[in-house]
């Protein structure tokens, strides 16, 4: 089987100095896989690189047969990728309707909007609500639902439980769990490394910009090694 997103050697950051120092990763098709780390490990700025928010200095993006690497962002989204950022992933003062149909490349927006109204029924109730007065949980969801309005083949999702209660944490996490069914791949990063890899078949803990462990989410969760990496010491998690 060929990976759906195979990155190979990336290294870029934010100004001369590399963030990313050469990392290296694959995503199979229909599975979830995590990226773990602490704080200021890399994890986002992994995912922005695979995006092209980020100047990259090396390496390679691969979606399919498709080289991203030179690619626009806008040209990414067009090939199939679909990205929900860490912050600033809703429109405050638009609609909760408005901030579903601004998304771009949707071929029949209100049947697609209606759609995930069917899928986020929280959402359904508050059509006409700024996404500003939303709850964090409500607010992750049209996060998620604008990601999937364009029914991305793969999708990246950079920390969607963060300032989420334990309630909330599981209900995002299972809107994750079940996407692969629908043919959409995962790529999460997640400070909440233990649930996030019980949901994933395989995991990748970054430190310092690169690749410090990789292997089965089993395997992960069972090395006292990858604990400490990716528990830091900031962590909530026991
Ligand atoms: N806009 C920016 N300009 C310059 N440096 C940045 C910028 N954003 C992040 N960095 C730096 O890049 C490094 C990696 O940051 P990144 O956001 O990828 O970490 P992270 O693993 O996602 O952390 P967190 O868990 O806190 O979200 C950090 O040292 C950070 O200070
Ligand atoms: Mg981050």
């Amino acid at each position: 089987m060929k990976p759906v997103l195979s990155v190979q050697d990336l290294a870029g950051g934010y100004s001369e100095v590399d963030i990313l120092k050469g990392i290296s990763l694959e995503v199979m098709p229909g599975e979830i896989v995590t990226i773990a780390g602490t704080n200021g490990a890399g994890k986002s700025t992994v995912i922005k690189a695979i995006m092209g928010l980020l100047p990259r200095s090396r390496g390679t993006v691969m979606l399919g047969d498709t080289d991203l690497a030179t690619l626009s962002v806008e040209d990414r989204l067009d090939c199939g990728i679909g990205y929900v950022p860490q912050v600033a992933n809703v429109f405050a003062s638009l609609s909760v309707h408005e901030n579903l149909l601004v998304v771009q490349g949707v071929k029949k927006p209100r049947e697609r909007a209606d759609a995930m109204y069917a899928l986020f029924p929280a959402l359904a109730g508050h059509r006409r609500r700024a996404a500003g007065s939303l709850s964090g949980g409500e607010r992750q969801q049209l996060a998620f639902a604008r990601a999937l309005m364009r029914q991305p083949d793969t999708l990246l999702l950079d920390e969607p439980t963060a300032a989420l209660s334990p309630a909330r944490v599981d209900e995002i996490l299972d809107y994750v769990r079940v996407l692969p069914a629908s043919g959409t791949t995962v790529l999460m990063v997640e400070q909440r490394a233990r649930q996030s890899l019980a949901i994933s078949q395989r995991g990748y803990i970054i430190d310092q910009g690169r690749v410090a462990m990789q292997g089965a989410a089993r395997d992960l969760l069972n090395d006292p090694k990858a604990a400490d990496l990716f528990l830091g010491k900031h962590s909530e998690q026991t």
